[in-house]
């Protein structure tokens, strides 16, 4: 049942030889299929075609996989495969295996900073065992909890950001969510959404709106469908339509997502974001960006120096559709994010409270 299943986890009925369980999200709405991601290529297809998505998710997924990766390559003895005999210590070996496998993990997609970051806790772990003089094995255990936390710490982070958001949500609330920001893009309770499930939980009424998103619609096949699963009041509109919902007044908070946050407070988030903030300065919608601390990367100035990813054509051009809905060769200009600028959003709701986008320089530092 959807509502007992994580978006990913890890599976450990062989310790010597885990794999990494995940909700395929290509195949939502229609089915519910769960995929297990054995190896490296697996794990980088999966996240590259979006059978695992949403910053947060990618990052555990990451940080998992990479746990697996090298606890298979250790039991089958595969993470010498890459080295001459003799190039060093057991542990000294495992050490390259994993920066290389991590290094091809961190490369999947370039845009949700969760990637890298949970790459680098995870290599990080391992070299400081590694410079201790710990074991391979010890190492690999090391790296199995390093994971584990992660995945801990990211449904407690969900819900310090619902805690906070539902904060900022009225009895009788309509709110606006772009993509999906859901569980789905979290281990449980997602990031826009966890303010949601919590004002339901309270037995608060509230109307959700979700944006379809073009054009691989996660917020038809994803938000709508977690939502309306949970028994949260959910209507469904195209991204065109939002100016004119926001223009009846009926929208009176947007919560969305995002993939990174710039020094300066500027946000990436799914194509189209920046659209609604700038709509909801024009009708007085608040626009409040969900972000775990995890997404703000302060090594990054500002939006302009955030790398979009470009996605192929065909996923405007044909995809969803029987036949092709535009003449075959045009130029199809597909970016799978947009770049949100600070003055257009009202707040960050982070796991430590809510703050300014032009505040994210007073945050402690120690909880990035
Ligand atoms: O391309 P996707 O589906 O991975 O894009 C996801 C988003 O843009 C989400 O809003 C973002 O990752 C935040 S998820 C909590």
């Amino acid at each position: 049942m959807f509502s007992d299943t994580d978006t990913v986890k890890l599976i450990e009925d062989d310790p010597g030889s885990p794999c990494v369980e995940a909700i395929d999200q290509t195949k939502l709405p229609s089915e519910l299929t769960l995929v297990r991601l054995y190896e490296t290529g697996a794990i980088v297809d999966a996240i590259k075609r979006l059978v695992v998505r949403g910053a947060p998710a990618i990052g555990v997924c990451a940080a998992l996989g990479l746990y697996v990766v090298a606890r298979r390559g250790y039991t089958e003895g595969t993470y010498r495969d890459h080295m001459l005999q003799d190039a060093g210590s057991e542990s000294e070996v495992l050490l390259g295996f994993v920066r290389k496998q991590g290094l091809i993990i961190s490369e999947s997609r370039p845009t949700a900073v969760n990637l890298s970051w949970a790459i680098d806790r995870m290599l990080g772990v391992a070299a400081r065992l590694y410079e201790d003089g710990c074991s391979a094995s010890r190492i690999l255990d090391g790296m199995h909890d390093e994971a584990v936390t992660i995945y801990h710490e990211d449904i407690d982070v969900c819900r310090r950001i619902g805690e906070y958001g539902v904060g900022l949500i009225r009895d009788g609330f309509g709110i606006l969510t772009h993509c999906n920001a859901g569980r789905l893009a979290t281990v449980r309770y997602g990031t826009a959404t966890a303010p949601m499930y919590l004002a339901a939980e309270r037995g608060m009424d509230i109307r959700v709106y979700c944006d379809e998103t073009r054009p691989l619609l996660q917020g038809a096949r994803l938000t709508a469908y977690e939502l309306s699963a949970a028994g949260i009041d959910t209507t469904l509109l195209c991204d065109n339509m939002s100016a004119s919902l926001m223009k009846t007044g009926t929208v009176d908070a947007i919560f969305v997502g995002c993939d990174r946050v710039a020094a300066n407070g500027d946000v990436a988030n799914k194509i189209g974001t920046s659209a609604l903030a700038v709509l909801a300065g024009r009708y007085g919608v608040p626009f409040y960006v969900c972000a775990p601390t995890s997404t703000i990367d302060l090594c990054t100035p500002t939006g302009e120096d955030i790398v979009i990813e470009q996605r192929d054509g065909s996923e405007v051009t044909g995809l969803w559709y029987e036949k092709p809905m535009a003449p075959e060769g045009i130029g199809v200009y597909n970016p799978a994010f947009d770049v949100t600028d600070h003055s257009d959003i009202t707040a960050i709701i982070t796991e430590n409270g809510v703050i300014k986008p032009g505040d994210l320089n007073k945050l402690n530092y120690e909880d990035i």
